[in-house]
């Protein structure tokens, strides 16, 4: 009995270990052979492998009569090529290579050449993708991972040690090797980390940010927009803008105020303004103002409005804010964004 249970474990743990050492072939395997719908959109760890129709923008190695060297273990080099200002080579192993993990795989790398000329201590960072043509899909393989490889004197090459397995590789019906021909490809994009950075800040109630706006002979206004002059806060003009007669919901019984975005102050960088703003009608026989509050990004385009359609009643006029046909609205910009370009 004890003997019989311990052999049942042992077998238990056998097989377990069958299942998980090869799970990850097994899953290219599924979704290479079994899925008809070939999705290779699977995430093998951190690699990615996807099909995509445009060719490699780096390189592209052709190798015809690929059955004379397809059981050979020594490397192809290609010839050097220029990508991003650098000098590289592709180094092919058809059957693997044994010191990078590359059993039964083939294995796909790119070298940087001619680095005597560059400066000491040099460091190339390189976002790199490696590609296997499927001639019967016309389409390409194409291997990644998230990691940006850092070329240096001491690490010379990348790639991938299990660019694809032999056996999709060398399956007739997947489609790699067509007419004894097979093909490979690089793509290089070097990243130089950017310089600069856009910085937004917000100031709260910066200088001159009150604004005064009195309308004179306010009966014989017309139904239409009338705006102020444009005044400065922050790096951008704004503006007053109303319709005496009314506009939307508070039409025709209610006063509106609107504050617009104008254009930029020279030399300023033009991007999205926040802008918040305390509106107010000034009471011209106390200090009761009417008030009405927004806050926004405005858009770069000029002539962008917040505001309300009913700031006071048109009854209510008479209590103090139309005085001698004449109103008084105030614009305080209470915080405003500020672009900068500034180093990282
Ligand atoms: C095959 O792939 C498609 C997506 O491309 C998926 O919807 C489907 O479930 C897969 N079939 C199998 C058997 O894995
Ligand atoms: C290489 O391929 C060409 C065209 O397929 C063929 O004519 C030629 O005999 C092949 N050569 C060898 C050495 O296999």
């Amino acid at each position: 009995m004890e003997n019989g249970r311990w052999s049942l474990r042992v077998i238990c743990f056998a097989f377990f270990f069958v299942i998980t050492s090869s799970s990850a072939e097994f899953l290219i395997q599924q979704v290479t052979e079994y899925n008809s719908s070939y999705n290779l959109n699977a995430n093998l760890g951190e690699v990615t492998r996807e099909l995509r129709s445009e060719r490699p923008s780096s390189k592209i190695v052709t190798i015809g009569n690929f059955s004379v060297v397809m059981e050979r273990f020594e490397p192809y080099e290609s010839s050097v090529f220029e990508a991003s200002g650098y000098k590289w080579r592709l180094i092919l192993y058809v059957t693997g290579n044994k010191d990078d993990g590359g059993n039964n795989h083939v294995s796909l790398y790119v070298r940087i050449e001619d680095t005597d000329s560059l400066p000491t201590g040099w460091e190339v960072m390189v976002d790199l993708k490696l590609f296997v043509f499927n001639a019967r899909r016309h389409k390409y393989l194409t291997v990644t991972d998230e990691a940006v490889k850092r070329y240096n004197q001491g690490n010379r090459e990348w790639g991938f040690g299990q660019l694809i397995p032999l056996l999709t590789f060398r399956n007739p019906n997947q489609g790699f090797i067509v007419q004894n021909t097979v093909s490979f490809g690089a793509e290089i994009f070097i990243i130089r980390p950017v310089g600069q950075q856009e910085r937004v800040s917000f100031v709260s109630n910066p200088p001159d940010n009150v604004f005064t706006w009195r309308i004179l002979r306010f009966s014989s206004l017309e139904d239409k927009i009338y705006y102020s002059s444009e005044f400065l806060v922050g790096d951008r003009f704004w503006r007053l803008g109303f319709n005496p007669k009314g506009e939307g919901e508070g039409r025709p019984h209610a006063i509106p105020i609107f504050l617009y975005a104008q254009g930029f102050r020279p030399n300023a960088v033009e991007t999205s303004t926040w802008g918040a703003v305390n509106l107010r009608l000034r009471h011209q026989l106390g200090s009761n103002p009417k008030r009405a509050s927004s806050a926004a990004w405005y858009p770069i385009q000029p002539g962008h409005r917040e505001g309300v359609s009913n700031i006071i009643l048109r009854k209510d006029l008479q209590d103090g804010y139309l005085v001698k046909d004449s109103i008084v609205f105030e614009a305080e910009m209470v915080r405003v964004s500020v672009t900068n370009i500034v180093p990282v």
